[in-house]
């Protein structure tokens, strides 16, 4: 019943009927966050489970890495993607996560780590969700998620906005990751702000500040820190090869912003995030299609 009402056609300005869905039961006790310091809200830490950290001595490596860059923890957020991780479910990754703290309190490592999930958005996603229910960052009501248009750059499927609404009805607090990497559309700004005006948190990415992404990644994640329309910025981590050149776009954020913004993106606002349980106010019912 609830999927036909997913699927079903309806006209454009009409309101995704509210749904009740479920999250995975907590299989664990995970920490509350440090009082100090940087969290990273967006990394592929678990071992062996995407394309990430590929074992649990490169996670190690990684985490004794971020601990001296300041870091005291990171949520978890390795691909929600069946197409291509079909076992990474969200309980799956809490289960994954879990057994990561075991390891670093075995180790006597101090390191603060929160399940999640970066959810790629897909026609169909919200059949997986009400199928394997949403995965939130800890125990916040916050869903990253991703997006990659298949080759037109200006490609914006409505079922990116009806995620988005059916996420915000159903109480969760959407965050659309690494928003200057999808693409080098003129339209891209427009489409963020409309996502913004409906409730949509946007996470950036620091490694884009370095340029290793690419000239518009580096082009638009100065826009948009000058527009200040990022809710968090983030390292999304893989592995210990790739991390310097991560911190590298948090030191240019600094020098090139300031010091006060990169500690409010990447210390307050991810704070912000774990400790989010409620329906966000600025959200707007209305269905009106982005672009
Ligand atoms: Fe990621």
């Amino acid at each position: 019943m609830l999927d036909v009402l997913a699927r079903s056609p309806r006209p454009h300005n009409q309101p995704i009927p509210f749904v009740h869905t479920h999250m995975p039961r907590p299989t664990h006790q995970f920490p509350a966050a440090p009082h100090a310091g940087p969290i990273d809200l967006h990394s592929h830490l678990l071992p062996g489970i995407d394309d990430g950290c590929e074992h649990f001595e490169q996670t190690l490596e990684t985490i004794t890495k971020l601990q001296r860059a300041g870091f005291v923890g990171s949520v978890c957020t390795s691909h929600v993607f069946p197409e291509v991780y079909p076992v990474n479910t969200p309980l799956f990754l809490q289960e994954q996560t879990a057994e990561l703290q075991r390891q670093l309190q075995k180790y006597n490592v101090n390191y603060a780590v929160w399940p999640g999930g970066e959810l790629r958005l897909f026609d169909g996603v919200i059949a997986y969700l009400k199928e394997h229910g949403v995965p939130t960052l800890g125990e916040s009501n916050c869903v990253l998620t991703e997006f990659w248009p298949d080759e037109d750059p200006d490609e914006w499927p409505e079922w990116i906005d009806d995620t988005f609404q059916w996420l915000i009805l159903n109480n969760y607090q959407p965050i659309l990751a690494h928003p200057e990497r999808i693409t080098n559309s003129e339209e891209l700004p427009h489409r963020l702000q409309r996502l913004r005006h409906r409730g949509v948190w946007l996470q950036g990415n620091a490694r884009c500040m370095t340029g290793e992404d690419g000239y518009h990644a580096d082009m638009w994640v100065r826009r948009f820190l000058q527009d200040d329309i990022y809710d968090i910025i983030a390292l999304d981590t893989h592995n210990p090869d790739t991390l310097e050149s991560r911190l590298d776009g948090l030191v240019m954020i600094a020098h090139e912003f300031s010091v006060d913004t990169l500690h409010r993106l990447t210390i307050d606002a991810p704070r912000r995030a774990l400790a989010n349980r409620s329906q966000p106010h600025t959200a707007s019912n209305d269905i009106t299609r982005a672009g």
